[in-house]
């Protein structure tokens, strides 16, 4: 099949560099004489026909920012079949040879039965903070997201420090620990909770009893969103050990912002690649990036449970601690 014309979009939540890779889908697109739609509000947008056709000028100073200039939105009735049937359609009307689609597991999902079940060619491109994502060591927005909570949690270290306190830090990760290890580790956090792995609160209480007695008393305790609440979490360490604690939620800050150096490089690489992969005639295909080689792996697989060794980050935390 020749390909004329592709459609690009982003879909479920938002991370800091899906707009370099809208820029680079579009230009190389537009670099290999195809045509480039731009639809709006991920697959809202697809079944409600919020398209714009895209040119160079599209995409100037878009590589720096936050956010997406496609907007997201999240799509659950994208499951439906009579939903799918309608986008089918639409995409037919407007003579759409395939379609980047660009994030996370939801996107993904809606991929898959796009391409499987009515033969549109789909390649999906990784944006999630979350770095869920099989068949890529990292995801387009996890870096910056990493960065930014880091950030936040430097500062509430200067005061946990110099009140002497107990911190609870929530940071995002529904089903992911992945932001919680990064930033426990480069903080210096004394304990990390996930939704991969159990947690025990009465050996963590005890650690923190015991360290008192040493002399140590101020902790960070990093809790992804998905292994609990930072409030609750806090209440249950004062009413074991009857020390006084604080909560931070840092929420959606960690979603927005300037993507870093990484995350745009990272963009810009798979959403080139993620066309030259259409133009080549693939399809349920997810591009990423492994030991800095980019690669391709089906769909399905891309959704598939990561598995990632959070037990080496845990150990070696409770070891500097
Ligand atoms: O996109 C991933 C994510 O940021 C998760 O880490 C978080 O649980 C979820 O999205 C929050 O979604 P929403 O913005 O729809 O509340």
């Amino acid at each position: 099949m020749s390909f004329r014309r592709i459609g690009i979009l982003t879909s479920g939540g938002d991370a800091p560099g899906m707009n370099a890779a809208i820029r680079s889908a579009t230009r190389y697109a537009l670099s290999c004489n195809l045509e480039v739609i731009g639809i709006f509000r991920g697959f809202l947008g697809l079944i409600n026909e919020e398209m714009k056709v895209f040119d160079h000028r599209s995409v100037s100073n878009i590589i720096s920012h936050g956010g997406t200039i496609l907007k997201t939105a999240r799509c659950p009735e994208f499951l439906e079949e009579d939903t799918q049937r309608r986008a089918v359609g639409i995409i037919k009307k407007y003579g759409i040879d395939g379609l980047v689609l660009i994030g996370g597991n939801g996107t993904y999902q809606a991929g898959i039965a796009l391409s499987r079940k009515w033969g549109i060619p789909c390649i999906g491109v990784p944006g999630t903070i979350d770095n869920d994502i099989n068949g890529t060591d990292e995801t387009i927005g996890a870096d910056t997201a990493v960065n930014t909570a880091l950030e936040a949690i430097d500062k509430i270290r200067d005061t946990v420090t110099s009140m002497e306190r107990i911190f609870v830090v929530e940071v995002m990760g529904r089903d992911s620990g992945f932001i919680a290890l990064q930033v426990g580790l480069a903080s210096g956090a004394e304990e990390v909770i996930i939704p991969e792995r159990n947690y025990d609160i009465h050996r963590m209480c005890h650690d923190i009893v015991e360290g008192n007695l040493r002399g140590k008393i101020s902790w960070i305790i990093i809790v992804a969103e998905g292994a609990g609440s930072a409030e609750k979490i806090a209440a249950q360490i004062t009413e074991i050990t009857s020390l006084e604690t604080r909560v931070a939620v840092l929420g959606h800050v960690q979603r927005g912002g300037s993507p870093t150096a990484k995350d745009r490089n990272l963009a810009t690489r798979l959403g080139a690649y993620a066309v030259e992969l259409l133009i080549q005639g693939a399809t349920a295909k997810a591009v990423g990036v492994q030991s800095n080689q980019l690669t391709a792996v089906d769909l399905e697989f891309a959704v598939s449970k990561k598995n990632v060794d959070c037990d080496v980050f845990l150990q070696l935390i409770k070891k500097l601690t």
